[in-house]
């Protein structure tokens, strides 16, 4: 059997009783029937749950426009937000060089991929059209309802910088809209400038969507395979299909999670200890609390980069307020890595470290980190990814896709719904229109 994504919760046994595993079992069958015979609240937005095992027709139009992409723009800019934003960024952070966008072009074999629409600041916009003004640019607006202000805002100065640069005609062929197939205002732009478009298919929720066109183009442009990470997704189907709390290690990390939520820990903190997993982190963030956070109930999703956080918040996570615990991503096999070597006056006395690699000096980070919080009365989890590889990417993704819609129904909640960011909507557009 090949290698897995695994979960180890060996570190909460002083917080969690087997016997209390065993009786959340039936809880999780119970979620397990609702969300795959379509019968739990939410359940038109359950079309993430096979895509991975769909035909993709759209998938060849997908790899086309990337390719024309590569071949004739300098710069992409992806234009989006929440679910239109994070899984893309997310996917090209964790798998593509720290510093792709200053790679020297031969050697990243594609543009420069810069993201706008996510906030309305004049500043981020203003500079980033510094940097990009002379470049041959496409560009990928994506929003599911077309309506969203951050997106439409920063793609009607885009459109029209585009037009002034190109041309009507020629603007047109560079910007690729993905959106709903049937509806919304971006849509009727979209069918009058006839702008090469994409879906986003409209069972498919915004934070659920990473696996389909408004993930993987930006993907397949920064170079992504994106075939592997469907594939990975498809795996992922299979493995946590299975309804057996042991054998599910998605359906285990949301039983855990739940039970420790229902001992008053209220904050769980993703951790990892490497910086690229620094947006993964962000659309995970999204994916737990639009997902979980409503009805008054809900575990608050914390991101933490260690071991940089252990400098900043270290000292609260092990010691402050009893209301957290932990889940750490971790990496068996690094991209690459870097041996110590040994300096004959020993300057900085780290001759102690001569031979080892950093990769293993973090895992002796991460070990000794666990062993402290657990010490200090933070439960801990740790999820293993064998490597950062577009297979693994799309089976972590799945992993908590799954996960996150049985933990939204183990906590009574519709997971596929966002009614709380309508409200701050509501009282923008009202005082704009004041
Ligand atoms: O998960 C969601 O539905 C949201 O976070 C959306 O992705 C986000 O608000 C962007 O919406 P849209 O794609 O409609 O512009």
């Amino acid at each position: 059997m090949g290698k897995n994504i695994a979960l180890d919760d060996g570190y909460t046994s002083d917080f969690i009783q087997p016997h209390e595993l065993e009786y959340i079992q039936p809880e999780i069958d119970t979620a397990h029937r609702l969300l795959h015979e379509e019968r739990g609240a939410g359940k038109e937005f359950t079309g993430w749950l096979d895509w991975p095992r769909r035909d993709h027709a759209e998938l060849l139009r997908v790899k086309k426009l990337a390719r024309q992409i590569r071949e004739n723009a300098e710069v992409f800019i992806v234009v989006g937000i929440g679910g239109s934003y994070l899984g893309a960024r997310s996917a090209l952070e964790l798998m593509n060089h720290t510093f792709f966008n200053q790679l020297v072009p031969e050697k990243r074999q594609g543009p420069a991929i810069y993201f706008a629409g996510h906030h309305m600041s004049a500043a981020f916009f203003s500079h980033l059209l510094d940097v990009v003004r002379e470049k041959e640019i496409m560009l990928n607006v994506i929003s599911k309802s077309g309506t969203t202000l951050e997106t439409a805002l920063a793609f009607r100065v885009l459109r029209r910088f585009m037009e002034n640069k190109y041309g009507r005609v020629e603007a047109r062929k560079r910007i690729i809209v993905t959106t709903d197939p049937e509806k919304g205002l971006l849509k009727e732009l979209t069918d009058r400038e006839g702008y090469p478009t994409l879906t986003i298919p409209g069972s498919i929720g915004g934070r659920y969507s990473v696996l389909t066109a408004v993930g993987l183009l930006p993907m397949s442009v920064g170079g992504v395979d994106v075939d592997a990470v469907l594939a990975g997704a498809r795996a992922g189907y299979q493995l946590y299909s299975v309804q057996k709390l042991r054998e599910n290690p998605a359906y285990r990390y949301a039983a855990v999670r739940n039970l420790l939520y229902r001992k008053g820990k209220r904050l769980e903190l993703l951790v990892s200890y490497e910086p690229s997993f620094y947006y993964f982190i962000e659309w995970w963030k999204q994916l737990f609390g639009e997902s979980e956070g409503k009805d008054q109930k809900g575990i608050f999703p914390v991101g933490m980069n260690f071991t940089t956080d252990l400098h900043s918040l270290g000292q609260y996570v092990q010691d402050g307020y009893r209301n957290l615990f932990a889940t750490t991503l971790w990496i068996e096999q690094p991209q690459t890595d870097l041996v110590v070597q040994e300096e004959e006056t020993d300057p900085d006395q780290l001759n102690y470290l001569a031979g080892r690699s950093w990769h293993e000096i973090n895992a002796r980070a991460c070990a000794g980190t666990m062993l402290a919080h657990t010490s200090g009365r933070v439960p801990n989890l740790k999820i293993s990814i064998p490597e950062i590889t577009p297979y693994f990417y799309g089976q972590l993704v799945y992993f908590f896709q799954k996960a996150c819609a049985i933990s939204g129904y183990l906590l009574g909640v519709n997971p596929f719904d966002q009614p709380g960011v309508e409200a701050y909507k509501k009282n923008m557009m009202d005082l704009l229109q004041q």
